[in-house]
């Protein structure tokens, strides 16, 4: 395995004067500027349209960004994805992008490819931010305010919302990934505010659709007053509208649908009248990891968060970014 030399001391980073300096002084492993990358790209599964699309987004930008493209698929195993980021760290990546699956078990391997003098960026999820942080143990975070996403969408069942009460079930993401964390904060703080709405149940569904259609069978039936679903992904958002279709419910009508991402079956959805809204989440990240990289190379001090600014599709929009969505 190629080990390089970590320099750490000021009076490196003085006699270097050069691109590399910034990554120093910030404590991270610096990247030289080349023709070519070898880039790892650590997914965390492949059970759904956005992860299709945010791996698509990497493959063919590799080839425009002069990336040798390292893809490894963990297929939903944090473990899996610890060992998916040693054997790059064996094979001498260049640099990592990191989906990481659940913000604590992640944290390691974030720590090993720094020990071994990767930098890593994080991509699209974070780690617990408690243990490793950004421009210090990996060099930024590309992504979506979470915590926003679900604010969002509470904002727009409180506009939209005809009835007296609200009974909502939550169906959350993977248990101890960063969008579900975020995303049950946004949304439930801004519920809260509003005495319309009560949470009734709130359960994962591990951002998959058929534990979606799963969980929502299970709690109409302790719940059957329910008139609103929040999902933190459209795939469990689909799954739950095929759970109220088998229950004789009408989607839209007899129950409100909020949910976030924009793929092209929850558009559709919104199009049919069968859900309200989806919270853009964007998958599509290779371009924006061509670009970070280029500059992180260039030895430009890369912003702790490089934010990813999303839309909404409602029954407004849907029909017009359809062909679009994925
Ligand atoms: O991390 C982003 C989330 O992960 C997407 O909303 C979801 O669909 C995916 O699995």
């Amino acid at each position: 395995m190629k080990r390089r030399i970590f320099l750490s001391s000021i009076a490196t980073v003085a006699l270097l004067g050069s691109a590399l300096a910034p990554a120093l002084a910030q404590g991270l492993p610096p990247l030289e500027q080349k023709d070519r990358y070898k880039v790892g790209f650590a997914q965390t599964e492949s059970n759904n349209p956005w992860r299709i699309a945010e791996t698509k987004s990497f493959q063919d930008v590799a080839g425009s960004c002069n990336w040798d493209l390292v893809y490894t698929d963990a297929a939903g195993s944090a473990a899996k994805q610890v060992s998916d980021v040693e054997s790059m760290i064996a094979q001498g990546v260049d640099a990592i992008f990191l989906a990481p699956r659940e913000e604590k078990p992640l944290v390691p391997a974030v720590m090993r490819a720094k020990a071994a003098g990767i930098p890593v960026f994080l991509v699209d999820r974070s780690v617990d931010p408690a243990v490793a942080k950004a421009g210090q143990d990996y060099v930024t975070f590309l992504g979506s305010d979470f915590v926003d996403q679900g604010k969002r969408a509470a904002e727009w069942l409180i506009e939209n919302f005809k009835g007296d009460k609200g009974v909502i079930i939550e169906l959350e993401g993977t248990t101890g990934s960063s969008p579900a964390n975020d995303r049950k904060k946004g949304f439930d703080e801004r519920i809260a505010q509003d005495d319309r709405f009560e949470i009734v149940a709130s359960q994962s569904g591990d951002f998959a659709r058929d534990a979606g259609r799963q969980v929502t069978e299970t709690l109409l039936q302790a719940h059957p007053d329910m008139n609103v679903i929040y999902a933190h992904n459209d795939e469990m958002a689909i799954g739950a509208i095929q759970a109220l279709e088998v229950a004789g419910k009408k989607p839209g009508e007899d129950v409100t649908i909020v949910s976030i991402d924009g793929t092209r079956d929850a558009l559709q959805a919104i199009i049919d009248g069968k859900m309200g809204v989806t919270v853009e989440s964007s998958p599509f990240f290779g371009p924006l990891a061509c670009d970070t990289l280029k500059r992180y190379a260039a030895g430009e001090e890369i912003e702790p968060w490089v934010k990813v600014e999303d839309r909404i599709f409602t029954k407004e929009n849907a029909a017009e970014h359809i062909d679009e969505a994925y």
